[in-house]
């Protein structure tokens, strides 16, 4: 019988002609969610789910979906999906790490530049009438040389970012579970440190755990009283990584200097409170979104889907 995949989300061309023309494709070029009504309903008969972040596989979807044999997730996160549910069932699910390491890189450092020199205040008053003259003490920033960079959850993007922070003169604190080869520290010029000192001696601290029931809150009250009045923190992670109210009050109140976010805990809702504030700038969660990168993760999220659907291994197993 005929293999089945549905894409419910939009994907592009470039990836999708990978499919061969004897696999039924169910497509949409959508970019909302499918009810979970909806999911069960076109789940059905699939072999494969190529889908993004806003699809949330849980053991009810799982369950329902007797022939799904693979979920293969256009992301590196994979917290949409209950992975341990899948396996129960037999389900592989993978992920698309490595392509989008740089590009999610190069957008933690956007953010933590934009938020030490105010790069969005900058361009708003550039537009507005109030330019009549140059000004003397006009947005004074922070510098990013010579600074401490920390970096929380020291994988792959982890690493990327503490590479950049080499061209800047930085000294690299991390914190991870596994601590890296000497010669990476070397290389990167990182030591590996708690968190409690990291966020102590940090002048900017960037997160890149994974979301997990340990990491949930792991910058909360008590941590972000910890760090610097003028440290900056990026999160380009996962959003339940910091606890948003307590933030809200430690940028409105003075605990740390400023922050650059691009997810958020309850996407696409932004807590309220982050709205109104100057020393926040935000993004609508696209550290991935280049061109290339893009392209390159549904590639490899087809690939991935395809070659579980052939009885071959996956190319990126989530472990
Ligand atoms: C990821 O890959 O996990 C991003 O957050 C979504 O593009």
């Amino acid at each position: 019988m005929a293999k089945k995949i549905l894409i419910p989300n939009i994907l592009p061309a470039e990836a999708r002609r990978l499919i061969p023309s004897d696999i039924e494709v169910d497509y949409s070029d959508s970019d909302q969610p499918l009810s979970k009504t909806d999911l069960i309903r076109r789940l059905q008969g699939a072999n494969g789910l190529i889908c993004h972040i806003i699809t949330a596989i849980d053991d009810e979807v799982l369950q329902a979906a007797s022939s799904l044999q693979v979920v293969s997730n256009v992301a590196v996160g994979f917290n949409n999906i209950d992975v341990p549910a899948a396996r129960r069932r037999g389900v592989v699910v993978t992920n698309t790490p490595d392509v989008l390491t740089e590009t999610t890189a190069d957008f933690a450092w956007a953010l933590l530049m934009a938020a030490a020199r105010r790069v969005v205040e900058a361009d708003q008053y550039a537009r507005s009438d109030e330019w009549k003259v140059w000004k003397w003490d006009l947005l004074w920033g922070a510098d990013i040389h010579g600074k401490t960079l920390g970096v929380v959850g020291f994988g792959r993007i982890g690493r990327a970012v503490a590479r950049r922070g080499r061209g800047f003169g930085m000294r690299v604190l991390y914190c991870d579970t596994v601590p890296a080869d000497a010669a990476v520290e070397r290389e990167l010029n990182a030591t590996a440190t708690d968190l409690d000192t990291l966020l102590r001696e940090s002048d900017f601290v960037s997160m890149h755990t994974l979301l997990s029931p340990e990491t949930r809150h792991l910058i909360n009250e008590r941590t972000l009283r910890l760090m610097k009045k003028t440290a900056i923190l990026i999160n380009a992670a996962r959003g339940p990584v910091l606890d948003e109210a307590a933030l809200v009050k430690a940028l409105s109140e003075g605990w740390i200097a400023g922050a650059g976010l691009d997810v958020f805990e309850e996407e696409p809702k932004i807590h309220p409170g982050l709205r109104p504030l100057r020393n926040v700038t935000l993004a609508p969660h696209i550290a991935s979104a280049s061109h290339e990168t893009r392209v390159a993760m549904a590639t490899l999220a087809v690939r991935n889907c395809l070659a579980v659907l052939q009885g071959k291994p996956a190319l990126t197993p989530v472990s």
